[in-house]
């Protein structure tokens, strides 16, 4: 994707959208003792990814990302809001024609282990999906297996083989493998190599980039670790407790960080040079979606914090500079703050 069109897809709708969220929620009903309580896991985001585009969402345990990736694979019902893949609106889609959601959107989830069925060949594992979307000609789904495993960097003799038989990369691989074979237009990865050895997680990125380029899918890249997310990302978008509060070009996010979170974040993605005591760490407990602060959710761990920011809601959306592209929410950007 070139420098101009990314400009121009950061802010605006776009009628090339593959993925477009609009003021999404998603609250659970649970007990808090006694009570009755509404958690607000996602709570009021909107997000879009071009084609071709990676996206990389990144924030800390609980903040609701897998809560996000489920509500768009359709996976958890939306307690209001809507996502539109691919042009259609998923909800309505998940219902009329569940198939053609499958084959819009497909996940690859954190652990490589758990998501495959110790009781399936990977020709079974493979196979299921096509036969699922009516492939069934023999010829047809061997070439699909044989160019699938090819493209995942795996010989074609692994398709007679079993998942016990493979590393916890390898089984990433066909993972990976299972969620392409039915051509989808949108990939949502969830955390896909934090359950991996250090060393082969590079390997996986970089695959994923392959084949986002080689496919020409769309990319929506979920990660607790920005240094993850910083390698492969067109935009990057930063939540806290439910909302993004900073999106942005990759670069202008790493280079200019705006909002005080995603200072913290980049501070404190390892330095493999630095020793563990001098390593920068995000201080405090990250609030309970059940009890959230009044005003930004991040003023109680936030030097920066002064009163206006610990009332009323979360700010809006400022820019800094008039760069149209790159946004957050924090009081700190107000041209009519004073302190
Ligand atoms: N089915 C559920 N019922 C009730 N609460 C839930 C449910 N699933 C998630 N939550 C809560 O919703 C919030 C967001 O959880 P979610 O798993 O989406 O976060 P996450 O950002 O993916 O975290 P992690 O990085 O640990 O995977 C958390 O407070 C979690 O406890
Ligand atoms: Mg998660």
């Amino acid at each position: 994707m070139t420098d101009q069109n990314l400009q121009m897809n950061t802010n605006k709708d776009n009628k090339s959208d593959v993925l477009s969220i609009k003021d999404l929620r998603v609250h659970y009903a649970v007990r808090d003792g006694f009570h009755k309580k509404s958690l607000k896991a996602v709570n009021g985001i909107d997000l879009h990814i071009g084609a071709g585009e990676c996206l990389g969402l990144v924030g800390e345990s609980g903040c609701g990302k897998s809560t996000l990736a489920a509500a768009i694979m359709g996976l958890v019902p939306l307690t209001s809001g809507s996502i539109q893949i691919d042009g259609q609106d998923s909800q309505k889609l998940s219902v009329q024609d569940p198939l053609a959601q499958a084959r819009n959107v497909q996940m690859v989830f954190q652990d490589p282990f758990a998501s495959l069925n110790p009781r399936r060949s990977v020709r079974e594992t493979l196979s299921a999906p096509l036969r699922l979307h009516g492939i069934k000609d023999r010829h047809e789904v061997e070439k699909r297996i044989t160019d699938i495993l090819d493209k995942v960097g795996m010989k074609a003799d692994a398709a007679d083989r079993w998942p016990h038989e493979f590393s916890g990369g390898q089984r990433q691989r066909l993972c990976i493998a299972r969620a392409l074979i039915v051509k989808p237009k949108l990939l949502v990865c969830d955390e896909p190599v934090s359950a991996l050895d250090v060393s082969i997680r590079a390997q996986i990125i970089n695959l994923l980039l392959d084949l986002k380029d080689e496919l020409g899918i769309s990319l929506l890249m979920i990660s607790h670790d920005l240094g993850v997310v910083e390698h492969m990302s067109d935009r990057i978008a930063v939540m806290y407790l439910g909302r993004i509060v900073e999106e942005g070009i990759w670069s202008d996010l790493f280079t200019n960080p705006l909002h005080p979170y995603t200072q913290a974040l980049i501070a404190s993605i390892p330095d493999p040079l630095a020793p563990s005591d001098k390593q920068s760490r995000i201080t405090g407990e990250a609030p309970s979606p059940l009890n959230p602060p009044l005003g930004c959710a991040f003023n109680p761990r936030c030097q920066y914090a002064f009163d206006a920011c610990r009332t009323g809601d979360i700010p809006p959306f400022f820019t800094q500079n008039g760069v149209e592209t790159h946004h957050a929410r924090c009081l700190l950007l107000d041209p009519n703050h004073k302190q």
